[in-house]
């Protein structure tokens, strides 16, 4: 909040986020489209593992980014894959690390850690760091869409949680070698450490990304015109805010043409914007049908420009 040009720099990053089935991937897709439609090169990304972007934008996505419209990509990174990357990458280092006889338990360790939904989050994650990082060279804008608030918050946690852990692992390792360093008696002489590089590397990067998320990052929080939702999208607002996050406008997605909406969906509507007012609101009307598709999703899209 010490930045004092942060109000008027468009943000090159965003996370979609919000209550299952509220509209974040329609809603990420859509504001993806109008970006690339002002001529920035833009990756929308999906960082939720039952991926239904594809669905929306109506193209076949894959692990790698391709492209779907006149300066859009998108992505649908594939966790498995990513968690398979990830291990490579430690067995790699741990071969170079760990005695050869130790090497058989490493493997079926990592084997087991492999098929846990922790280690699929944090391979993702990590994949979301790699194209954050991207952003500036290959990419003007990357638009997050991401699965259910839950993740959301950990996903943006992640690289704040991961940081300490990567510096002990590192200080291990310093110790481990020193200890070597001792045993070879006349080991002075400094050798590179691989492995310790690496973790440093890693540290620096989690670092990066974490203050990336605060300095270059908004969240977009999307809420519909409904009591429960409301108390959910209030209490992500607080979390969020609490950990330093900026804030878009709260789209109020699928609101019901007035005719046909109820009393109950007004007192929301009235309470949502009453709620958000510090932040400003967004409205986006109930749309007959599904929006999916380029064309459906700019007509969404209009809706989310700042009036
Ligand atoms: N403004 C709208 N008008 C009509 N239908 C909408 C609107 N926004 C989203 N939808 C529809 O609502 C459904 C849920 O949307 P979407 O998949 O984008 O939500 P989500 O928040 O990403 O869900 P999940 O939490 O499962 O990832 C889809 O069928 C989508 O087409
Ligand atoms: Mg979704």
């Amino acid at each position: 909040m010490t930045d004092p040009d942060a109000a008027d720099r468009p943000f090159a990053i965003t996370f979609v986020g919000g209550k299952g089935g509220v509209g974040k991937t329609t809603l990420a897709a859509a504001q993806a489209l109008a970006l690339a439609d002002t001529g920035r090169r833009v990756l929308v990304m999906s960082t939720d593992p039952a991926h239904s972007l594809g669905d929306v934008l109506e193209a076949k996505l894959e692990d790698e980014p391709v492209q779907v419209a006149p300066g859009l990509w998108a992505a649908e990174p594939d966790p498995d894959a990513a968690v398979r990357r990830r291990i490579a990458q430690v067995l790699e280092d741990a071969h170079r690390a760990v005695p050869r006889e130790v090497m058989p338990a490493v493997r079926r360790h990592l084997e087991q850690a492999g098929s846990s939904p922790g280690m699929a989050e944090s391979a993702l994650a990590d994949l979301l760091v790699d194209r954050m990082e991207e952003v500036g060279s290959t990419w003007e804008a990357l638009v997050v869409d991401s699965a259910p608030t839950g993740h959301l918050l950990r996903l943006l946690d992640l690289p704040a949680l991961l940081t300490p852990w990567v510096v002990g692992l590192a200080r291990r390792r310093e110790r481990a070698r020193r200890a070597e360093a001792f045993a070879d008696v006349v080991g002075g002489e400094e050798e590179s450490d691989p492995l310790l590089e690496r973790l440093h590397a890693r540290r620096h990067r989690l670092e990066r990304a974490a203050d990336r998320m605060r300095r270059d990052a908004v969240v977009r929080l999307v809420t519909l015109p409904r009591r429960m939702v409301l108390a959910e999208t209030a209490r992500a607002v607080e979390r969020l805010t609490d950990s330093g996050f900026r804030l878009a406008p709260v789209v109020v997605n699928q609101i019901p043409a007035g005719h046909t909406s109820g009393p109950d969906t007004a007192e929301a509507l009235a309470a949502t914007r009453e709620r958000f007012a510090h932040l400003g609101t967004v409205e986006i009307p109930l749309q007959e049908t599904e929006p999916t598709g380029p064309g459906r999703l700019r007509a969404l899209a209009d809706h989310l420009a700042p009036r």
